[in-house]
């Protein structure tokens, strides 16, 4: 099992939008993903239809909650879900004193080890701010994938989320050892790379050669399409329609890059 937390302290930059096509990607090449929503948006729990779901994510971080947590099935046979909660926010408010507040998701993993083994990847959507959610997800991931974009602003977002987890990994330690709880290393996807434009140039100049920057996923409006549609880039290019024809080279690119991001994500211990 492979633990992956997609999350950046920029709004929009596609979190949920890779989420939501890498674990499609996955589970279509028969892999077994369990995604957790931790955004109280729900936007991929919406993809799902999941966002009104009892006993979801908020159950982790509720001490009060009195039912456990329910893993919930979707269509896809290889795709199980840990819904969101639209309330999360003032769970997490409640709880801000407890000591253990970012180790909670991990506490829930260690103690339904046996029930989230038969996953071979879990994806983690998180809210756009390093916060006690985001500490969560880190501490339990292998790996952590941060969406940049080819704005002045987007490119600098990786410097500030860097900035973040480090800091982070430097506070979580054990006092016995000294030794961090954070194994995750994190890598960047340029997203939403135009073909054509000067700051899209610009970024792909920058990042040439730069083993952080793992994946280069291009701009296109099928993204959009699969959020409106709720329907994976990897089903659309399967589906058969001929009306995708015409985006044969796009899926092909996309799928290339995929498999690196997969190649990366097996690499990591
Ligand atoms: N490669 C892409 N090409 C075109 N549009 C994209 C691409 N990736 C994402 N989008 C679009 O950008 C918008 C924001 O994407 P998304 O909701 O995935 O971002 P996010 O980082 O999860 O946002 P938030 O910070 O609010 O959680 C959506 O409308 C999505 O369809
Ligand atoms: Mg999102």
């Amino acid at each position: 099992m492979k633990i992956i937390t997609v999350c950046s302290t920029k709004g929009g930059v596609g979190k949920t939008t890779i989420s939501y096509n890498f674990g499609e990607w996955l589970a279509f090449n028969d892999y077994k993903v369990l995604f957790v929503d931790l955004d109280q948006q729900c936007n991929l729990s919406q993809l799902y239809g999941l966002n009104k779901q009892q006993n979801n994510v908020g159950n982790i971080f509720d001490k009060n909650a009195e039912e456990p947590v329910k893993i919930a099935h979707t269509d896809n046979k290889n795709i199980d879900f840990i819904p969101g909660n639209e309330n999360l926010h003032n769970i997490i408010r409640v709880n801000e004193t407890d000591s253990n507040k970012n180790m909670r998701l991990y506490m829930w993993f260690f103690d339904n080890y046996d029930t989230v083994k038969v996953y071979d990847y879990v994806i983690i959507d998180c809210h756009p701010y390093f916060d006690t959610l985001s500490k969560n997800a880190v501490v339990l991931s292998d790996i952590v994938f941060c969406p940049i974009t080819p704005t002045e602003h987007g490119y600098e977002a990786r410097f500030t989320f860097k900035r973040d987890l480090e800091l982070y990994r430097s506070e979580a330690i054990d006092f016995r050892t000294r030794k961090s709880y954070i194994n995750a290393d994190v890598y960047y996807i340029g997203n939403m790379v135009k073909h054509n434009t000067e700051s899209s140039k610009k970024f792909l100049e920058i990042i040439k050669g730069d083993s952080e920057i793992i994946a280069v996923l291009p701009d296109r409006e099928l993204f959009n399409k699969t959020t409106l549609e709720h329907q994976p880039l990897i089903k659309m290019e399967n589906s058969g329609s001929t009306k995708y024809n015409r985006y044969r080279t796009v899926f092909k690119t996309i799928n290339e890059e995929f498999t690196k991001m997969k190649a990366t994500v097996d690499s990591v211990d």
